[in-house]
Formats: structure tokens, sequence, C-alpha cells
């Protein structure tokens, strides 16, 4: 999956997310409102730490490193851990910003205890387009004020209704997903105070279902993608527009924790 999806946007962005389109003129390249997406989080992030700032954020599903510059500029003095479950992302996202200070990447599935050894405490726990993907998110949001985490913010695909994505094409990437009242409950439980949930704009699957449609055949085969993905990605989340325009599922930015 990594050449072909990497060559929706090229080398340049190293995002691989559905992109934030509600502000940007129509003619906007998805590699822009991928960045707008990872923005737009770490500003929210941000006002979460009224007046102070974190010392150490973990960014969990770093993917290929494309939002850790985006940190250095929300979060200029912090220590900066990106988290991985993908070895070649790992390696993509320390060649990316291998001149970036205070930055560290640890290889490894973020709901193990093995990863977080490496990774130690952290204050700021940020995720963009990836929690849906973890397994035990119970435990692992449990754990998460022990390990230092005072804040928590998510750009994130919410599943209301699983029936929804039992299909042979949503069910990989989405049977770990989870329905807001499932947070709501579990960030409770954990002791995070003031949990939001913001639906963000667009609607995002419409609008990356667009962007597909936009794809230049010629210039993404030369890039070294296959059309095949392409295809698959339109029918997913254009079978996702349709889910999101029923509320079945929904992507939100969930916020918790601060002050
Ligand atoms: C849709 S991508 C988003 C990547 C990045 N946040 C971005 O916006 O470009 C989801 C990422 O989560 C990673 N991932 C999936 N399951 C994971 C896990 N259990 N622990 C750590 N990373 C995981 C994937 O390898 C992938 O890089």
């Amino acid at each position: 999956m990594g050449i072909p999806y990497r060559a929706l946007t090229g080398e340049t962005g190293g995002h691989m997310n559905v992109g934030l389109w509600s502000e940007l003129p129509a003619e906007a390249s998805l590699e822009v409102a991928q960045g707008a997406l990872v923005a737009a989080t770490l500003a929210r992030a941000r006002a979460l730490f009224k007046g102070g700032a974190p010392s150490r954020v973990v960014e969990a599903g770093s993917g290929w490193g494309g939002a850790r510059r985006a940190f250095a500029k929300a979060f200029p003095d912090a220590e900066y851990i990106g988290i991985n479950v993908a070895a070649d992302q790992i390696a993509a996202a320390r060649a990316a910003n291998s001149d970036v200070p205070r930055t560290r990447y640890v290889h490894g599935r973020v709901e193990e205890d093995a990863t977080w050894a490496e990774v130690g405490f952290a204050d700021l726990f940020v995720s963009v387009e990836a929690a849906f993907h973890f397994e035990s998110k119970t435990e692992l949001i449990a754990r998460l004020q022990r390990r230092g985490v005072r804040a928590l913010m998510l750009a994130e695909i919410l599943v209301e209704d699983p029936t929804a994505v039992e299909s042979k094409l949503l069910a990989p990437a989405l049977r770990h997903g989870w329905s807001r009242a499932r947070y709501d409950v579990a960030l409770a439980a954990a002791g995070f105070h003031n949990v939001t949930f913001e639906t963000v704009p667009g609607p995002p699957f419409a609008a990356f279902a667009h962007a597909l449609r936009q794809i230049d055949a010629h210039t993404y085969k030369a890039r070294g993608g296959r059309m095949a993905l392409v295809h698959q990605l339109r029918r997913a989340f254009s079978t996702l527009a349709d889910l999101e325009r029923d509320g079945r599922v929904s992507y939100a930015w969930i916020s918790a924790g601060g002050g």
C-alpha cells in the first residue's frame, strides 16, 4: 500500500488522511487539504493548554512523518515522539525529519506496553486519522494518565453503526472503530474531563472521494502508483460518503483534558 498510496500526492506531503477542505478553494490539492487537517487538529490541541504548553507530545499513528514540522510550529519547545506500527513508515518519517530537533520515532503498536517503555511519559496525546485502527482502546485510554497524558486530541473516524462497516471493502480498516458514545464512556472512566466532539466540516469523506476522482492517471502512474488502489479507495470513500450523509459514520475532533 505504501508507494501507491503515497503516489496520490508525491513524496513531498507525507500525509495519509482525507484532508480538511471546507476553507480551501475548489482547486486546492489533496496535499494542501491534508496539511490543513493536521494544522486544524494541532490548533485545537494547543488550545487545550491555556497559557501553558506540553513538554512531551506523542503522535500515535505518525505515518510518513508529514506532521512533524507542524507539531514543531505548534509546540516549539516540546519533545516529539511519533509511534507507528509500520517499519517502512517509521524509516520514511525519520529520514524526512532528521533535521528537526527533539524528534524521536518509536516503532510499535501504540496499544502495547513495550512501545510505551520506549516512549516513556507524554503529557499530550495526538492522533490524526489513526485511532480507529487501534485495538484494545479501552485499555490504551485507561493507561494514558498513568503515562503522564493530561490532554488528548484525535481527528477520528467514528463508527456509529458497526453493521455499516461489515463489508469486505470497509471492515479491514474500520472494524475496530468506535462510536462517540464509546469514546465518551471510556474517556470519562479513564479520568478525563472536558470531553468534546466537534464534527469536521467538509464533509470529509465526500470531499476526499471527490479529490480521488480528480487524480490524473498519467501523473499518478508516473509516480509509481497503481490505479487499482485509486479505484478501491474511490469505492470505499464513496460508500463512506453515503454513510456519512446518513450519520452511520462520521469524522470528528475529539478532545479531552487540558487546563
Ligand atoms: C490513515 S494513516 C494516518 C497517518 C498520519 N497520521 C497522517 O495523517 O498522515 C493511519 C496510520 O496509523 C498507523 N497505525 C495503524 N495501527 C496502528 C497501531 N496499532 N499502532 C501504531 N500505529 C498504527 C498506520 O500504519 C498508519 O500510518
